[in-house]
């Protein structure tokens, strides 16, 4: 690490020792201008989300949830207002964080380890590294054994497994994703969030997820921020007050579970009636 790096990193920190904020926006608002119209995606959206902090975001079709995670990536610039990654502002994409989509969109001519080194090659990241890493993470989410499987050869949930691999293989700080289980079914979903949840625990990375489901948001998080409709702007931020380490069944059945996911359901119901 540089000493700006370091610098940067211990005023995140703060005088107190407090927990480093590992992604900040303040005040921001996006635009689009588009030939027909232009659209104001988010209006006003402030959020810190603490190093090793795991935060869901739900809300309405189209309120701007995947516009705020680009920014954070930095494929996209704010029309005004800052994001900030580890005390720094974001100013072009960035290469310390991972990203997980709903498609897993592997290359159907790679194995499943090659997929999860193209990574690696993107990033020149040393080849002995890389492969200890990948093997690493096969193991770490239950792919080993089919890491010379091609895409075809693997179910929806494991299709997700090699993009959750291929995300983290550079050990990314910060995890971004963008309704990653939406298209699995109820089961498999379920598993993948108990598997999120030992990697989350495991990695201390900090964590960013766009999601629909309120069960996955509040199974998953540290908090929820709940997004009005168009422009976007967070309503509010729930806490989950949850242990880190959580079963399946035992934490949707606690009155913590519930009283969450009650409150962000009023919440969404007020903001499209639809979601
Ligand atoms: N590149 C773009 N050009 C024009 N409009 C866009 C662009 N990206 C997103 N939008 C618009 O911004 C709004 C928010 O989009 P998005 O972030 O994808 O919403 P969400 O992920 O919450 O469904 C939508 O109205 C969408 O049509
Ligand atoms: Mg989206």
């Amino acid at each position: 690490m540089s000493t700006v790096e370091k610098t940067l990193r211990a005023s995140a920190a703060g005088a107190e020792g407090r927990p480093a904020t590992a992604v900040g926006l303040d005040g921001v608002e996006v635009g689009f201008r588009t030939r027909k119209k232009d659209v104001t995606a988010l209006r006003d959206v402030s959020l810190d989300v603490a190093a090793g902090e795991f935060v869901a975001i739900a809300g309405p079709s189209g309120c701007g949830k995947s516009t705020l995670l680009k920014l954070v990536a930095g494929l996209l610039a704010p029309t005004s207002g800052e994001v900030r990654l580890h005390g720094e502002a974001v100013r072009g994409p960035r290469p310390d964080i991972g990203y997980v989509f709903q498609r897993a969109a592997l290359l159907e001519w790679r194995s499943v380890r090659r997929n999860i080194l193209l990574q690696a090659e993107m990033r020149r990241m040393p080849g002995e590294e890389a492969r200890r890493r990948a093997d690493e993470l096969i193991e770490m989410t239950g792919l080993t054994g089919f890491e010379d499987a091609y895409p075809h050869e693997l179910s929806g949930g494991m299709q997700q497994r090699v993009a959750l691999c291929r995300a983290l293989l550079h050990k990314p700080p910060v995890l971004l994703m963008d309704e990653p289980f939406g298209a699995l079914d109820a089961l498999t979903r379920e598993q993948m969030n108990l598997e999120l949840n030992r990697i989350w625990r495991e990695t201390g990375t900090t964590v960013l997820l766009v999601t629909h489901s309120i069960s996955e948001a509040v199974y998953l998080s540290n908090r929820v921020a709940v997004m009005s409709a168009r422009p976007g702007t967070v309503t509010e931020i729930v806490d989950v007050d949850l242990p880190a380490e959580r079963d399946y069944a035992e934490t949707l059945g606690r009155q913590e579970f519930r009283d969450a996911t009650s409150r962000i359901r009023e919440l969404l119901g007020a903001a499209s009636g639809e979601d």
